[in-house]
C-alpha cells in the first residue's frame, strides 16, 4: 500500500512553492500518494491520516517564516497522534548562507518534539532541501531527493507495521 505524503508549504513570492512542487514530483516518483497544499489551504486535521509529513517555508530571519509555525502551534491538537510518522524539511532564502540550515533544523526540531522520525541523506543537502531564490535545476533535484526519501521511508514503515498487525 503506498506512503500517503503531504507537502505543505507557505510562500509569498513563489519561490518556496516550486521548490514544494519538486519535492511533491519526488513524492510521486517514489509511488507515494502527494498531498500538494499552502498552510493556507489546509488544517493540521491532514496531519494524523499521513504516514509522511514534509514542511517549507520561506527563511525569515534565519528561522521558518511565521505561518509555518503557527501550523505547527496547531499541531498541539495530535500530539501523540505523530508519533512514528517520517518527517522532512524544505526552505529557500536569499543568501547561500542566509540562515537556511538553520531554518530546515528548526522545522526537524519540531517534528521530534512530535516523535516524528527524521532521516539525513548522503547524497544530497544533509538536513533537507534548500533553495537560493527562485529553484534551479540542482535545487528541483534536492527537492525531488527528500521527496523520494520520505515516502520511500514512510512506505517500508508502514509495510512492517502492518505486517506485525
Ligand atoms: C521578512 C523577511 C525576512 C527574510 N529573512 C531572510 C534571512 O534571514 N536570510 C535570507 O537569506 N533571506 C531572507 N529573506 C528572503 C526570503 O527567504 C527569500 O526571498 C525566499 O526565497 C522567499 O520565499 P517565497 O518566494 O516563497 O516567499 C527574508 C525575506 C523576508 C520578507
Amino acid at each position: 500500500m503506498a506512503a500517503k505524503v503531504a507537502v505543505l508549504y507557505y510562500s509569498k513570492g513563489g519561490n518556496t512553492q516550486k521548490l514544494a512542487e519538486h519535492v511533491a514530483r519526488g513524492v510521486e516518483k517514489a509511488g507515494g500518494d502527494v498531498v500538494l497544499r499552502s498552510f493556507e489551504d489546509t488544517s493540521v486535521d491532514l496531519l494524523p491520516e499521513c504516514d509522511g509529513i514534509i514542511l517549507g517555508a520561506p527563511t525569515y530571519f534565519g528561522l521558518p517564516a511565521s505561518p509555518l509555525q503557527a501550523f505547527v502551534d496547531e499541531s498541539i491538537k495530535y500530539m501523540r497522534k505523530l508519533d512514528g510518522k517520517v518527517g522532512g524539511a524544505f526552505t529557500t532564502s536569499a543568501r547561500r548562507a542566509g540562515g537556511n540550515e538553520t531554518t530546515v533544523m528548526a522545522i526537524l526540531q519540531m517534528m521530534l518534539v512530535h516523535g516524528m522520525i527524521v532521516q539525513g541523506t548522503t547524497e544530497m543537502d544533509h538536513y533537507g532541501a534548500v533553495a537560493i531564490g527562485e529553484p534551479d535545476a540542482l535545487a528541483a533535484e534536492q527537492g525531488e531527493h527528500l521527496g523520494m526519501r520520505v515516502t520511500k521511508l514512510a512506505a517500508t514503515l508502514k509495510a512492517s507495521s502492518q505486517g506485525a498487525a
